[in-house]
């Protein structure tokens, strides 16, 4: 059985103060919820990665920073690398987010770089995918999803692909209100996994637990998480209150 997941992504949000704040609030929280084959992940900031292990070890969470450099060290200013995430007990890593493939003009190669670095350090990826408003409109998501997979991660053996989650975040719902429809998720959801089976296998496919991200809150969390594909979310504002993440953790 795939494991079910809601991750936050903080972006670049919040003082050291708010973010012990909310990691506490929602460290409280998830006391009183109870997780079988569910996680829940909180990807703050790089400088609150180690607060937030720390306050990890005691509480029903995990963590994950929103990016990582492809080398164990060495001269990247400004860079963090795999080996420092893995230091701090971080267990997952955002990355190819739609910020960075447009701010940080990351390509597929530069991500499938860094997904072998993950995983040479044991940190599971979260790797984003998604079409952008005319790719959609063009009637192209499918193939642009396909090259994102195809290029990024399908270099990748069997036994490392299921150490992998996918998040299928379409970049016109990031951050706008507009989420994508639960069968327009479905419908994406379903095409990866789909496609994972034809270049792995079957039994692989039905393990690999794949995200849904774009403006998913707690009113809609419920319905695009009751769609047979979509294994959880990847929740980027809603993730700033810890009210409306625990609302959408119950979604799980
Ligand atoms: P959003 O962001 O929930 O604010 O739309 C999701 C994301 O960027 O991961």
């Amino acid at each position: 059985m795939r494991t079910r997941i809601v991750a936050g992504n903080w972006k670049m949000n919040k003082t050291f103060k708010e973010a012990e704040k909310l990691i506490t609030e929602i460290a409280d929280a998830l006391d009183d919820i109870p997780l079988d084959n569910k996680e829940v992940i909180l990807c703050p900031p790089y400088l609150y990665l180690e607060m937030a292990a720390d306050v990890a070890e005691e509480a029903n969470f995990s963590v994950g920073a929103q990016n990582c450099y492809p080398a164990d060290c060495g001269a990247y200013t400004g860079e963090t690398s795999p080996v420092m995430l893995q230091s701090l007990h971080v267990d997952y890593c955002i990355i190819g987010h739609s910020e960075r493939r447009k701010y940080f003009n990351e390509s597929h190669e530069f991500l499938a770089r860094k997904t072998d670095a993950l995983l040479k350090h044991g940190i599971c990826p979260i790797f984003c995918c998604g079409e952008v408003l005319p790719e959609r409109e063009a009637g192209n998501h499918f193939d642009v999803v396909k090259k994102q997979l195809t290029e990024s991660l399908f270099h990748l053996s069997e036994e490392e692909i299921g150490n992998i989650v996918i998040a299928y975040e379409p970049v016109w719902a990031i951050g706008t209100g507009v989420n994508a429809t639960p069968g327009q998720a479905q419908e994406m959801h379903a095409y990866i996994r789909q496609l994972v089976a034809e270049k792995y296998s079957p039994g692989t496919a039905e393990n690999i637990t794949i995200l849904y991200g774009g403006s998913c809150n707690a009113k809609n969390a419920d319905e695009l998480f009751s769609q047979k594909d979509v294994d959880g979310g990847l929740i980027g504002g809603a993730s700033l209150k810890a009210e409306d993440f625990i609302s959408i953790v119950t979604s799980l």
